[in-house]
């Protein structure tokens, strides 16, 4: 009795990182009792209805032999039946039961089965309002006459669109057989045929497994380039010559990444470019990354972008964050890859510019969140939203640890050490604790004055940068400081700064480093010279309005609307839309805006506006 409460009083004193960080608390599933290994999708896309309708075959694996209830993820479904077999036997019709459904996680769905069958085949129709899915007008598509359709799983929206379990730690292979009216090709994040008839009934399979944020599914007027052997570009024919010229380097960024982190592994590597609406600048669906459009910059000064979806291929789809607590193990790994591959095709000093910038970013951010959501292995927050991980502390404090130990471990250790870790951990899901213990084993043990514990725990769990964080300095941005004072302090016109050479990264740090506001005259000084007002460059866009809003720059106003009616990139509008929000005048115009876009925008990117315009309303400003 007295060890036994010995021993409870010891649990409850146990750090939160002591608890199983493989637990996903995000999820309903029960992957310790059952496990999905294999999906086969069948489907009709119907336009009309905003609807896919059809079936899912769950292959399962049973774990434990007691077990008689299988539990999936769903998100506001329409599940009509549900049938079970073994082998090739007769399906039988079995029981299941939807449970009440919960604002961010949907709707639990408990099937229960006489005995440990291998099959389960849900009959099922999506909601048009499906969370992970965005139905597209032909007048909201470059070419206007043909609907667009596509999905974005990641985190938590693959249950808005398949049964399953929704969660990072259990992997299954699949196949599908997708049905669209005749004129619209469908793709999926799998082994896309280029070559495909596009005739309205189309096969896929997905031989190696992935997580279900992995699954993703794209139709509409699209068209294939190839940029090489096994790379290429799916795109509507209006978009397709520019991003092939735009994202020709990818080839050779995959050539680099392969030379630094072993082979690619999933065969052919396509993008697809989607309508300005895809609400971010890229996901890393398998075998096909799915690229916002407002990365076309013309001058391929935006393709980390590509480099960036690219890396996870290594990084999050190889090897895989177990639970979204972890997920700097797929972000953090990733934007430190990025950099690499940036550094290898672009030079240092771009690669440093980036660093810089997204650092910046990071240092903004943490101004504003609380000391437990700094860490990169967070503590389980029971009943959080994982959309809300999405900051800057698991991309940016993430690669900044990984640059700090490959400085002090030197290139020559510290890459062949990643490369293990992804070899080692392939086709797997896995945690912090498990990535602290390979570098203990791998790197620590082996050079031990390198770094020390207390080091790296301080980057993994206590809040903040690390004082002894390696500084990146950046000469080119030194010169724009320069430039940037010479015009602050009145020593020269806009029109005479020496900006000719500069590439976005210099502009985006240029504006970046402006006072919070600037008289209007001064902005209007700005546009004369520079021309930002109406920019198509979405980088440039996402610092200029929110800087002319501030200013009180109204002349920036029409084209300001323009750009957040156009775009629904989540990253670049919300600045702007905040700025807005700030004054009651600018509120107003805001909510006007928005009424206009949202028909246009899709539900993750109207959810982030919905609730920044409430939030204003709710606290009016002065
Ligand atoms: N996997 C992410 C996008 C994501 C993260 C979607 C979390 C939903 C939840 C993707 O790889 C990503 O990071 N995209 C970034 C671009 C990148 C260059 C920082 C984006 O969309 O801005
Ligand atoms: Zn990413």
């Amino acid at each position: 009795m007295r060890c036994l409460s010995f021993l409870l009083a010891l649990l409850l004193t146990l750090p939160a990182t002591a608890q199983d960080r493989h637990a996903d608390e995000h999820s309903y599933a029960q992957p310790d009792q059952v496990r999905i290994r294999d999906l086969g999708l069948d489907l009709a896309v119907d336009f009309d209805k905003h609807q896919l309708a059809g079936t899912a075959t769950l292959q399962l694996e049973w774990a434990n032999e007691a077990a008689r209830e299988l539990v999936l993820d769903t998100r506001d479904l329409a599940i009509s039946k549900v049938e079970a077999r073994s082998g090739k036997r007769k399906w039988r019709e079995v029981e299941f039961a939807l449970a009440q459904r919960d604002e961010r996680f949907g709707s639990k769905l408990t099937i229960t089965l006489p005995r440990q069958y291998e099959q389960v085949r849900i009959a099922y129709a999506t909601s048009p309002q499906a969370s992970g899915l965005q139905w597209l007008a032909p007048s909201m598509t470059s070419g206007g006459k043909t609907p667009f359709m596509f999905s974005q799983s990641q985190a938590i929206h693959a249950r808005s669109w398949v049964p399953l379990q929704d969660t990072p730690s259990v992997r299954f292979t699949y196949t599908a057989r997708i049905r669209t009216p005749a004129d619209v090709m469908a793709l999926m994040s799998a082994d896309n045929d280029p070559a495909a008839p596009r005739d309205g009934d189309y096969t896929f399979a997905m031989p190696q497994a992935i997580p279900s944020y992995l699954m993703a599914i794209a139709a509409g007027d699209l068209v294939f380039k190839p940029i090489s052997g096994r790379a290429g570009v799916w795109a509507e024919p209006q978009v397709v010559d520019k991003a092939v010229k735009e994202f020709e380097d990818t080839e050779k960024m995959i050539a680099v990444t392969e030379s630094l982190y072993g082979p690619y592994r999933w065969g052919r590597y396509d993008l697809l470019i989607l309508p300005p609406s895809f609400p971010f600048g890229g996901m890393e669906n398998p075998r096909l990354s799915f690229i916002t459009p407002t990365v076309i910059a013309g001058d391929q000064s935006l393709v980390s972008l590509i480099a960036h979806e690219l890396a996870h291929s290594w990084s999050g789809n190889l090897v895989t964050n177990a639970s979204w607590k972890d997920m700097w193990l797929n972000e953090g790994f990733t934007s430190y890859v990025e950099n690499r591959i940036v550094e290898a095709l672009y030079g240092k000093e771009r690669a440093d510019m980036e660093f810089v910038i997204s650092r910046n970013g990071l240092k903004a951010e943490m101004a504003q969140i609380p000391a437990e959501q700094q860490v990169l292995m967070l503590p389980a927050r029971v009943g959080s939203d994982p959309e809300d991980a999405l900051g800057a502390i698991a991309y940016d404090k993430g690669a900044w640890f990984l640059q700090f130990l490959e400085l002090r471990f030197g290139r020559e250790a510290f890459d062949p050490f990643l490369r293990a870790w992804f070899d080692g951990h392939a086709f797997q899901s896995a945690t912090s604790e498990e990535f602290l213990a390979f570098l203990k084993a791998e790197l620590m043990a082996k050079n031990p004055a390198a770094v020390t514990e207390a080091e790296v725990m301080a980057w993994m769990t206590a809040p903040g940068i690390p004082d002894f964080a390696p500084a990146t300095e950046s000469p080119r941005f030194a010169a724009v400081d320069a430039a940037r004072a010479d015009w602050l302090e009145d020593r020269k016109a806009a029109r005479d700064l020496k900006t000719s050479a500069w590439t976005t990264q210099e502009w985006v740090y240029f504006l970046e480093g402006m006072p919070e506001t600037l008289a209007p005259e001064r902005l209007v000084e700005l546009d004369q010279a520079f021309r930002f007002t109406g920019t198509g460059n979405g980088e440039i866009a996402q610092r200029w309005y929110p800087l002319s809003e501030r200013s009180q720059y109204f002349e920036a106003r029409p084209a300001m609307s323009l750009f957040l009616r156009k775009i629904g990139r989540r990253k670049l509008i919300m600045p702007t839309y905040e700025a807005l929000a700030a004054t009651a005048d600018g509120l107003a115009f805001a909510s006007q805006i928005y009424l206009m876009a949202k028909p246009g925008y899709h539900p993750i990117t109207s959810a982030s506006v919905e609730a920044l315009l409430a939030k204003a309303k709710a606290a009016p400003a002065q």
